[in-house]
């Protein structure tokens, strides 16, 4: 059965489709981003899956990917971001057994994701909570399972400890901030942006460090904690901030390092780390095997799904584009005025 561009035709297991997809046409800039058709999509085999994108939000490493400063694992198209996406299950491979056609799903990707039509293994994939439109849904897996993963099963938060989270108004910042004010833990964000502070008290954060050079951050974080420092930091940001949180940290605490947009390079006291006895995490979601990323899906699912379903914890939607605004998109989430995720409807069925 031939399908029209953009609609699935699937008769006797034959899947044929032409579908729109992000794609980034040179590796340069964002002005390189276009919608364009593809109609290779491959059958779902085995353990495989294949979902139908309602919507699929932006990450910092699509615009790394756009300028060809981030590519895939290898199996995964360079052209097509995506690590993120919220969909309904149309067909699944011959070995799955416990998710149906017409499922609302959504999951993490190494690739592909801003697509009409992606193939996700199964263990990657999870139940949408009946609350949650897709839009909401997309905002979820890659902030929620980043921060959950960073925060709880590498940082060893617990109840009573004080965290430190800095860009706490980004997408995996409020994840982080509700997961842990979910548990009674005292919040500290940094931003260099006041309003995302104030705004970020909304979600419960307890003490808010504007950002204006960087020795505010240790000297904001002693003063809020009498001293003692912070448990558990969670480094959005890298470059210069690093040092500070090793100042920031109380003996025995835990510094998980998640991005870099401040930097890759740091000059640290090492003295510093041997008398917290500090332990720093460096961390990536995007290379680990598929078993890795399904054993933080599988934790964040235990932890962190049930909240969701009952609205303790909320998605972090900023603002929703089109598909056909793709470059727009991309050009706010670069601005950094965004306040929590960014997402693009690859449907009007949201
Ligand atoms: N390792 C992983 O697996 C993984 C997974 C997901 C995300 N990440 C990383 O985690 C970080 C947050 O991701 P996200 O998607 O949540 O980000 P986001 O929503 O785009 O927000 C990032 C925020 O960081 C702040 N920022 C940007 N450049 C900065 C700089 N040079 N110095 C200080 N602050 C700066 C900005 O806020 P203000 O300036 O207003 O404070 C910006 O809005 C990114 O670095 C991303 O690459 C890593």
């Amino acid at each position: 059965m031939e399908g029209e561009p953009g609609k699935l035709a699937i008769e006797k297991n034959v899947v044929i489709i032409g579908m729109k997809t992000v794609y980034i046409n040179a590796f340069s800039s964002i002005d390189n981003l276009e919608v364009r058709e593809v109609d290779d999509l491959p059958k779902p085999q085995g353990t495989n899956v294949l979902v139908r994108v309602h919507a699929a939000a932006l990450n910092r490493a699509d615009l790394l990917q756009v300028r060809g400063l981030y590519p895939p694992p290898s199996g995964y198209s360079p052209n097509i971001p995506g690590l993120e996406f919220a969909g309904e299950v149309v067909e699944i491979g011959d070995e799955v057994t416990d998710i149906k056609p017409g499922t609302r799903v959504f999951g993490i990707a190494a690739g592909e994701g801003q697509a009409e039509y992606i193939v996700s293994h199964a263990s990657l994939l999870v139940e949408i909570p009946e609350r949650l439109s897709f839009v909401e849904a997309a905002c979820v897996p890659e902030a929620f399972i980043t921060a959950h993963d960073a925060i709880v099963s590498q940082g060893r938060l617990t109840a009573g400890d004080t965290l430190l989270i800095h860009a706490v108004g980004s997408g995996v910042g409020l994840a982080a901030l509700q997961i842990a004010k979910s548990w009674d833990v005292f919040v500290i964000g940094t931003s260099r942006t006041e309003d995302k502070l104030e705004r970020a008290c909304e979600f419960g954060l307890d003490v808010g460090i504007v950002v204006r050079d960087v020795t505010d951050i240790s000297a904001g974080v002693l003063e809020a904690t009498q001293g003692l420092g912070a448990n558990v930091i969670l480094d959005l940001v890298g470059g210069d901030y690093f040092p500070e949180d090793l100042k920031s940290l109380a003996i025995l605490g835990r510094v998980v390092l998640v991005g870099l947009t401040a930097g890759r390079t740091a000059e640290i006291d090492l003295g510093t780390v041997l008398q917290k006895r500090a332990r720093v995490f460096g961390t990536v979601l995007r290379p680990r095997s598929i078993a890795e990323k399904a054993a933080a899906t599988d934790a964040f699912a235990r932890d962190v799904l049930p909240l969701l379903a009952d609205g303790r914890v909320r998605p972090n939607l900023d603002r929703t584009f089109p598909l056909t605004d793709v470059r727009e998109a991309y050009s706010y989430l670069a601005s950094n005025k965004s306040f929590g995720k960014v997402v693009l409807e690859l449907s009007t069925d949201n």
